[in-house]
């Protein structure tokens, strides 16, 4: 441990609270507690607040229709275009203010000011429109960290034509499912992209991917990233996107007048089946909803460069780095590749040439940069930093001291934001310019939004015990169903906690958490069959469905093991067929099968081979014993298991690795 890291431990290993520093207070966009209280005497129409950062073509006739429930309708019969917010609407005071700072990976940059941003929708739209895309159809995004994908999701809001982003780093496997799962005849793709210097070959998986389409795609546009470096060929049905927006030079596109309520994209995410649920998110109450907390939470303003350093393929990048900043007028920073290419210090330059005020990341990365060492952050001028904020896992003290010791030099406060793919924005986490923050804890839920930790029953567990977070009110951000599949919709979300007699009902996370003293919730991780890697989610029956699918291979159960920079580690307990090998050679082809499947994200972090899984008497596998193992913990009671004896067998595997 270096001197620094032992001075650090000293001094604010004991530091339970932290305050905002009276700077930050002073210029916050929200600064005043009362805002808790405002927001529950008048809710729902607090949330006026947040459709009024919007420009509404239509005033809507009320905040909130519950008619439905839980099929919430949000700002209802109002009317507007999502890109029109992002875009049009800076034009006359913000137009030659800088939208989007590109930087890829090789350092070349590109500059969007809110007009050329404006001007490139425009004529990507009029392609659209051209190939043929109408209204509501849905638009297939396959594309990496490119400022083209950002314009693709504009021009389909434009003309809306909701689109459906698959991360990139997924296979062409789940390309190919998501496609078919929308009904989705147009791709937008790109034929490459640089990580750690080397060329993804994106358009080979593409072309895979879209071979595995059981319906006709009609149009795929091809974005060409790769240059003289990569030469491919585009079929009939391809086009080049730099010609196609070539062709619409100067056209304009008239944004469509969409209904609140009216679809603006769909964004698949893993459940408990092995089917991934394509939520579906609005256009009114999720622009509304990722304006309001871009605000209050991260606290935007115009003049600002802020930088999210998610994907845009995740939820994270739709509503805090295109849709939420655009809306509000800020200056943003994109960055193609990876926090350590070509050096580990390739994020802090960044930070200091671009004079970053706000910079928000994943606790997976903050740990990665604890382990890489002080002397990079070190060796940059942090100082435009305002605020950081993380997502997407629990942060553990002292990844969240570190942080701000080491990033936000003490003078930046920490917001720790818990949201999903599913509530489309935060809500659970201190307001920066109001709250205490305790590190660990992610802070009390936003003012409008009611949350509560509850045990099995549903009754409001005490202060410290572990239960099961719900949130008892809906709030304009939410998904709106399943796509194709309401009965997915209440059984996945409302089912576990609901009175659908009495017509209450609760929304559950599948989250499990405590709350304290003073209302602040540390969220524990997730209690359905979710994992979280590297701030990625995954399915444990996605895994096992290709692990079993890997010739050889009969049974399969996946957990998720802790480890100390991806947070949880895929653990793959398989039992081969008989007669088929154990071996290194079985070992790849699992692997390779989970990536073809899924996608490298998904690589298991170990394989253990076992003649059986321990199973209860009933048949079911034990995976809390098998999680156990993986993270070589102490094993509960194992008295109710059909087959006690293969616990010593696995454990001893497991160490063996
Ligand atoms: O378990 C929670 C965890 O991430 C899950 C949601 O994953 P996803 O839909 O991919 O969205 C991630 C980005 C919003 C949650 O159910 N999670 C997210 N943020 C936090 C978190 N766990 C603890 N603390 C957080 N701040």
């Amino acid at each position: 441990m270096s001197d620094d890291t032992v001075e650090l431990e000293a001094r604010l290993e004991e530091q339970e609270a932290f305050e905002p520093p009276e700077e930050f207070v002073e210029q916050a966009n929200v600064s005043d507690a009362s805002i808790y209280e405002e927001f529950e005497e008048n809710w729902p129409e607090c949330w006026e607040q947040a459709a009024d950062l919007l420009t509404w073509e239509e005033e809507y006739d009320a905040v909130l229709d519950d008619s439905d429930a839980p099929f919430y309708e949000w700002f209802t019969d109002g009317k507007l275009n999502a890109s029109a917010n992002c875009l049009d609407r800076h034009l006359d005071d913000r137009g030659d203010e800088v939208a989007i700072d590109w930087i890829g990976e090789k350092g070349e940059t590109r500059t969007y000011t809110y007009g050329d941003l404006h001007r490139e929708v425009n004529e990507f739209a009029a392609a659209l429109r051209e190939l043929g895309v109408e209204e509501d159809d849905v638009v297939t995004m396959y594309m990496p960290m490119i400022p083209e994908l950002p314009v693709a999701m504009l021009a389909c809001a434009r003309i809306g034509a909701p689109h459906s982003v698959v991360f990139a780093g997924f296979s062409a496997e789940a390309l190919a499912t998501r496609m078919e799962s929308a009904d989705s005849e147009y791709l937008v793709t790109c034929d490459g992209y640089y990580r750690r210097g080397d060329l993804l070959k994106h358009k080979e998986k593409t072309d895979e991917g879209l071979a595995q389409v059981g319906h006709d795609v009609s149009d795929v546009v091809v974005v060409d990233r790769g240059g003289d470096e990569y030469d491919h060929d585009l079929a009939d049905n391809e086009h080049d996107y730099g010609d196609l927006v070539a062709e619409q030079e100067g056209a304009e596109v008239e944004p469509v007048t969409r209904d609140a309520e009216d679809m603006l994209f769909l964004m698949y995410t893993s459940g408990t089946t092995g089917e991934p649920k394509g939520v579906k998110h609005t256009t009114g109450g999720y622009l509304s909803y990722v304006s309001w907390t871009s605000q209050a939470v991260l606290d935007i303003k115009p003049d600002d460069t802020y930088w999210c350093s998610a994907d845009i393929g995740w939820i994270t990048g739709h509503s805090y780095i295109v849709y939420g900043p655009l809306a509000l007028g800020t200056t943003s920073v994109m960055y193609e590749g990876t926090p350590d290419y070509p050096e580990r210090d390739r994020l802090w330059e960044i930070v200091e040439e671009y004079g970053v005020d706000i910079f928000y990341t994943a606790p997976t990365a903050i740990r990665a940069f604890m382990k890489w060492g002080t002397e990079y952050p070190d060796g940059h001028d942090l100082s435009s930093l305002r605020l950081l904020g993380t997502v997407g896992e629990p942060i553990n003290p002292r990844a969240w001291k570190w942080y701000y010791k080491h990033i936000g030099d003490e003078s930046c406060p920490i917001v720790d934001t818990w949201w999903q793919t599913e509530t489309g924005g935060m809500m659970v986490t201190t307001l920066p310019g109001v709250g205490t923050m305790k590190p660990g804890s992610a802070g009390p839920p936003l003012p409008g939004i009611d949350a509560k930790i509850v045990d099995t029953k549903g009754d409001e567990v005490e202060a410290g015990r572990a239960g099961y977070l719900t949130v008892n009110k809906p709030w304009p951000g939410m998904l709106r169903t399943v796509y194709k599949n309401d009965d997915r919709y209440i059984s996945e979300y409302w089912e576990e906690y609901s009175d659908s007699d009495a017509d209450e009902w609760v929304y559950f996370p599948e989250d499990g958490a405590k709350i304290d003293d003073d209302g602040y919730i540390t969220v524990l991780g997730r209690v359905d069959d979710v994992l979280n890697v590297s701030g990625h989610r995954l399915g444990t029956m996605e895994i096992e469905s290709a692990i079993v699918g890997v010739e050889g291979v009969a049974e399969a159960a996946v957990v998720g093991g802790n480890h100390p920079v991806k947070g949880e580690a895929v653990y793959a307990y398989v039992i081969t067929e008989e007669g088929q090998g154990e071996d290194d050679a079985m070992r790849d082809r699992i692997v390779a099968g989970v990536e073809d499947a899924i996608g490298p994200i998904a690589r298991p972090e170990q394989v253990v081979f076992t003649p059986e899984l321990p199973k209860t008497r009933s048949g079911k596998i034990m995976r809390r014993l098998l999680e156990d193992i993986a993270n070589e913990e102490e094993l509960g009671d194992t008295s109710t298991l059909r087959n006690p004896d293969v616990v010593a067998d696995i454990q001893a595997k497991v160490g063996d690795d």
